[in-house]
């Protein structure tokens, strides 16, 4: 039976062999969700890039930049890290250098898994059945905030476990912890995520209805992958 293992931050990843296996990185607030949305709206690929000044310098080569540092667009992008800031008619075929505070950073760690994917509550049911369908092992890496664990991204690996558990087997206990989370919280995530640190600091920049949206299961049937170092649809 194949196996899913949930890397709870992306400081643990070195305890995992992901050259073997399909990665699903997530970010649900907010990087990932942003990426899904964009592809699900037509923009043609995304460079996920780590450092902003590199990410910047990406503009004198066509691209558009795009990102966030704690949570606030940096000075001088063309765009920020709210989904509906890649919902318009005019992204279609763009090609984005993305940078943000964690979720390209675990993007960056995991190179060097046999598959990289992204994941989001709004591409949840496309991830399921593509994990489903693949033959490999599979490791979720949630974002978290600089290095440290996080309510949404591990709601979101509970989520992914659950509806793969009847088919797939853990391989250690985080992904039974995750499960058990989401268990108790599905039924209001909003209520459950009112904690977070992160809905917390989002909350102060006045953006709940990016919140709710990067919440709702199911929007879009896409599934970005890294394909020689950018993300294309899979
Ligand atoms: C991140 O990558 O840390 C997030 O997407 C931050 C944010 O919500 O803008």
């Amino acid at each position: 039976m194949k196996t899913i293992d949930v890397c709870l931050s992306p400081e643990l990843i070195h305890l995992y062999d992901v050259s073997n296996k399909t990665v699903v990185v997530v970010d649900i607030l907010r990087a990932t969700s942003c990426m899904v949305t964009a592809f699900a709206h037509g923009v043609e690929s995304i460079v996920p890039i780590a450092d902003a000044d590199e990410c910047m310098k990406m503009k004198y080569k066509g691209f558009v930049v795009s990102g966030e540092r704690n949570g606030q667009k940096i000075e001088g992008f063309d765009k920020g890290n709210s989904p509906f800031e890649y919902m318009e008619d005019a992204i279609k075929g763009l090609k984005i250098a993305f940078t943000t505070t964690n979720g390209t950073q675990a993007i960056e760690k995991s190179k060097g898994a046999r598959q990289i994917l992204i994941g989001s509550f709004l591409n949840l049911s496309a991830i399921t059945k593509y994990l489903l369908m693949s033959d490999h092992n599979i490791l979720i890496v949630c974002a978290g905030w600089k290095g440290k664990v996080n309510l949404e991204d591990s709601l979101f690996a509970g989520a992914l476990v659950d509806k793969l558990r009847k088919h797939i087997e853990p391989d250690c206990d985080a992904p039974i912890v995750a499960q058990e989370l989401y268990l108790s919280a599905k039924n209001d995530m909003m209520k459950f995520l009112s904690t977070s640190s992160h809905v917390k600091r989002l909350n102060k920049l006045n953006i709940h209805k990016d919140i709710e949206f990067c919440l709702t299961p199911d929007q879009y049937d896409v599934i970005p992958a890294l394909k020689r170092g950018e993300l294309r649809l899979l």
